[in-house]
């Protein structure tokens, strides 16, 4: 009886959750028509056949997320060309089993962390912290994404906090849509570029790498194409981007309250006490897209993603 109860419990709360991502989805392409900070102009085609999730997998794998490199100008011809790693981001490097921690507040009390240490490489976000955290988020970090206002900004440390340290970052700025990387290196968002710079110059160990912001709108290109409804034009979350990149060097994904498990809070941040539900839905990226987008490449069980939290996506190297 009690397990007929959970399942039914699992299936109400699965159906209310996916009828509010879909809300906020149809809400922002009616609402958020004038906002447009980036200057993003699309008129390409939507998908209008179904697809199922091993077709939409192998469309997904046909996104490059590039990094900068020393023959893009204007790095090229500049003090930058000598300071990216020599290599590309994870070049030629498989793991098993990946965890990508999003930092909702929902991974409080999920007694999760001994299982995101398992995996084989564990990727965080921005300054999310783990000391203190171990039992619900694990201590291991392989790779963290962070954006350019943590880099730049003193109070997250960036040059002196052991997070940022013996690890792989990866770093990124949006860019206007159609901007030349030239005119985004003389005015990014936040300034990242100085300390990268110091950065690199600091801890050789750490290998840094700089997120081609082009990247960044082939992926909401890709989620827009995909999308019934238009889209919020700003850029995709860290959790997405992350998903991105570590499809094409995992056997699979395992990826951590980026869907809102039956813990759902309010809070923002595991790590802090700021509440507001719309880190979890969304007010600046589109992360009610990418959240339904990644949702349909889940394998892993109802019980798994809204009990436990997490869905499980296979590698692109598996079907594609
Ligand atoms: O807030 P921050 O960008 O540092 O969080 C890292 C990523 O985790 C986000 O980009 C988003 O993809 C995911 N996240 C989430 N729900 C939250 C907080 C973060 O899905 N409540």
């Amino acid at each position: 009886d009690s397990i007929d109860e959970c399942d039914i419990k699992t299936s109400d709360y699965k159906t209310q959750l996916l009828k509010e991502l879909q809300r906020v989805c149809l809400d922002e392409s009616s609402i958020l028509k004038n906002k447009n900070p980036y200057n993003v102009h699309y008129n390409g085609s939507r998908s209008s056949s179904r697809k199922d999730s091993k077709q939409l997998l192998c469309l997904f794998k046909n996104v490059r997320v590039r990094t900068l490199t020393k023959s893009d100008y204007p790095f090229s011809n500049n003090s930058f060309k000598d300071i990216f790693p020599r290599r590309g981001l994870f070049e030629n490097k498989r793991f098993k089993s990946c965890a990508i921690v999003a930092s909702a507040g929902s991974l409080t009390q999920s007694n999760l962390g001994d299982f995101i240490d398992s995996h084989d490489m564990v990727l965080r976000f921005n300054h999310a912290p783990t000391d203190h955290f171990e039992r619900d988020v694990g201590s291991k970090t392989t790779f963290r994404i962070v954006n350019s206002q943590v880099v730049s900004k003193p109070t997250f440390g960036f040059l002196h906090s052991s997070l940022y340290r013996n690890i792989t970052i990866l770093i990124w700025d949006p860019s206007r849509y159609m901007s030349s990387l030239e005119e985004w290196f003389k005015k990014p968002d936040f300034n990242l570029f100085t300390n990268y710079l110091e950065h690199r110059s600091k801890y050789k160990k750490t290998k840094s790498y700089i997120l081609n912001p082009q990247s960044l709108w082939e992926l909401w290109i890709f989620l827009q194409k995909q999308s019934v409804h238009q889209m919020r034009r700003n850029p995709p979350s860290s959790g997405f981007l992350g998903l991105a990149v570590l499809l094409s060097h995992c056997d699979y994904v395992d990826m951590f309250e980026y869907i809102p498990s039956v813990r759902v809070t309010k809070r923002c941040h595991y790590y802090d006490a700021e509440d507001n539900p719309a880190c979890t839905f969304g007010v600046w990226h589109p992360l009610a897209s990418e959240k339904l987008f990644a949702y349909s490449l889940n394998i892993a069980s109802d019980k798994t993603v809204f009990q436990n939290g997490y869905i499980r996506i296979p590698g692109f190297k598996k079907y594609c």
